[in-house]
């Protein structure tokens, strides 16, 4: 099943999420409609939020950007009650958008480098070392599931000059390819 994914403005993308525990009804279903919304978009990342529940839960695929980063090839992943405990000094800047904010690119410094301890969707627990486009794209999901957004990162002019945009996408000024919603 193909969920609409929330816009920025929807309250929903604001909110810390809660953990996901061991009785979740169902949640082999909702990773698989996670990853069947997140390929109908085109995404390479979708967060639980994204589709309005309030869950710390994301799945990533970044295999389009193996031509550029090989160790991203085959990189699909579920990321559930994730931690990230360990991130480089080093910053990277590399361009970001977002299946909740149609419409914006922008480029974002992220460390360059994280480790991460989180379950997949059987409750395996794993820990892995990340760099290139496999940390950005979980770091970029992972401030989904804080109820932070990519722009928050922006420096306050350049996020001056796209206040009008988002204000405007807020109230429902946007257009996307795909199905939305918008809840305050
Ligand atoms: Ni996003």
């Amino acid at each position: 099943m193909v969920y609409p994914i929330y816009i920025y403005g929807s309250s929903v993308l604001r909110s810390e999420a809660e953990p996901v525990t061991q009785e979740y009804p169902n949640l082999e279903q909702l990773v698989a409609d996670m990853f069947e919304t997140m390929y109908a978009s085109d995404g390479v990342g979708l967060a639980a939020p994204q589709i309005g529940k309030s869950l710390r839960l994301f799945v990533v695929d970044v295999s389009p950007f193996a031509s550029d980063d090989p160790a991203a090839g085959g990189f699909r992943r579920v990321f559930v009650n994730p931690e990230i405990y360990e991130v480089s000094d080093e910053e990277v800047l590399m361009g970001e958008g977002c299946l909740s904010l149609p419409g914006l690119h922008e480029e974002v410094y992220r460390p360059e480098r994280i480790r991460i301890r989180y379950f997949d969707e059987h409750f395996t627990p794993h820990d892995e070392e990340l760099d290139g486009w496999r940390a950005r794209a979980v770091q970029h999901e992972y401030d989904h599931i804080d109820g932070v957004v990519f722009t928050d990162h922006l420096s306050p002019l350049r996020r001056t000059l796209i206040r009008n945009k988002l204000a405007a996408m807020a109230r429902g000024k946007y257009s996307a390819a795909y199905r939305t919603k918008l809840t305050r």
